[in-house]
């Protein structure tokens, strides 16, 4: 079915690469996607395949030596609405310190990370830290702030708000943290949150409440989230549509129905072998998507043709390491970069040969 929702981000051939002394790191290497308003989109892949960087790049807070090389990453502030045609601004075209900038990123897209304390200062209270953010995207008193940050730590049930906002970070559990960090993010209600394994320090008692948190405050504020995490049963709960990354590439968009039941990519396929049973937590790396077979290809030197070639079982000698994929529609809702598909006039699947066929379709 057709998502009729108004598109918020349209990021279209994005590159984030690296410039190290030792060579370039394509980090992310020509990705394209789409976030609707309202939408909660996953995105997923093995360590180091860009998921981070890609969220790094929409936010402008890629730190040097790595910088957006090209592309475009449009962000819809405001719907057209009758007959206004809306605002569409270029995040790529704008100064990363700027103050147009630092108006959206932490306002309307606002990040949590997987480890707090990497984005909350140390050296102030989480209650300054949280008011600091309200009153750089919203003009009102110090005194209201302190309020509203008060009132944002009740709704992601800190116990204790008009206390705990006077704690440092360090006096604060890690849920606890999370759930600072989660204020500070929506205190300004973003259209746009990203949340970069917001839960994977976390125990899974804590963890279901914190996906449960972001439900509610979803199903309340209507923001998008783009959801990166390792784990696919963190997807199942909480997505929408999925993006399947390896080597910054995007290799399959799928619906969760379509990813879980239909994956097409054979990257896909062999992530979802790995996937840590439903409803159990991620525990270190152990059950990280990281025992597939082989390893994932240095950074400095990506494979010709399709990077995932040397790993993958279906490889078409000749095909697969000689030309890289182009993006094929499988439906009007799931696309894959593998030569095992074309794009059909009547949509369906036509895989090349029978034996890849036989492969595919078991
Ligand atoms: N500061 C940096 N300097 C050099 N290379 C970097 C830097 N940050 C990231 N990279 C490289 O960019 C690539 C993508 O990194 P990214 O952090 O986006 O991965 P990821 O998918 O988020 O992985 P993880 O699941 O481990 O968080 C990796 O190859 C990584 O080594
Ligand atoms: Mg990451």
């Amino acid at each position: 079915m057709t998502d009729t929702r108004p598109l918020l981000l349209e990021v279209e051939d994005l590159k984030t690469y690296f410039y190290l002394d030792e060579g370039v790191v394509r980090a992310v290497d020509g990705v394209s996607f789409t976030i609707r308003r309202g939408q909660t989109v996953g995105v997923v892949g093995e360590s180091g395949c860009g998921k981070s960087i890609t969220a790094r790049s929409i936010m402008q807070i890629v730190r040097p030596p790595g910088r957006i090389v090209s592309g475009s990453i449009r962000f819809h502030r405001a719907p057209p609405s009758n007959g206004n045609p809306g605002e569409v601004i270029e995040i790529t075209k704008l100064d990363p310190m700027g103050k147009p900038m630092r108006m959206i990123r932490g306002g309307e897209i606002s990040m949590v990370f997987q480890e707090p304390m990497t984005s909350l200062s140390p050296v102030h209270t989480v209650g300054d830290q949280i008011m600091e953010a309200i009153m750089l995207h919203q003009s009102v008193s110090k005194e209201e702030a302190r309020r509203l940050a008060i009132h944002m730590f009740s709704k992601v049930g800190m116990q204790q708000p008009a206390r705990t906002v006077d704690r440092y970070p360090h006096q604060l559990s890690g849920g606890m943290r999370q759930r600072a960090m989660i204020a500070m993010a929506l205190s300004c209600t973003p259209s746009l949150l990203i949340a970069d394994e917001p839960t994977t320090a976390l125990d899974v008692t804590t963890e279901a409440q914190i996906l449960q948190l972001m439900r509610d405050l979803q199903r309340e504020l209507g923001m998008a989230i783009m959801f990166i995490t390792h784990n696919l049963g963190v997807v199942a709960q909480m997505t929408e549509v999925v993006m399947v990354m390896y080597m910054g590439r995007i290799v399959e968009t799928a619906t969760v129905d379509d990813l879980f039941y239909a994956p097409k990519h054979p990257y896909t396929r062999l992530l979802l072998k790995a996937i840590p049973k439903l409803g159990s937590k991620a525990m270190g790396t152990a059950t990280r998507l990281e025992s597939i077979k082989g390893t994932v290809p240095h950074p400095y030197a990506i494979p010709r043709g399709c990077p995932f070639h040397p790993r993958c079982g279906d490889m078409i000698p000749g095909v697969c390491d000689a030309v890289e994929p182009p993006v094929v529609n499988v439906s009007d809702t799931q696309t894959v970069r593998c030569h095992l598909y074309q794009s059909a006039p009547s949509r369906d699947v036509i895989p090349l040969t029978p034996q890849s066929a036989a492969k595919v379709e078991h």
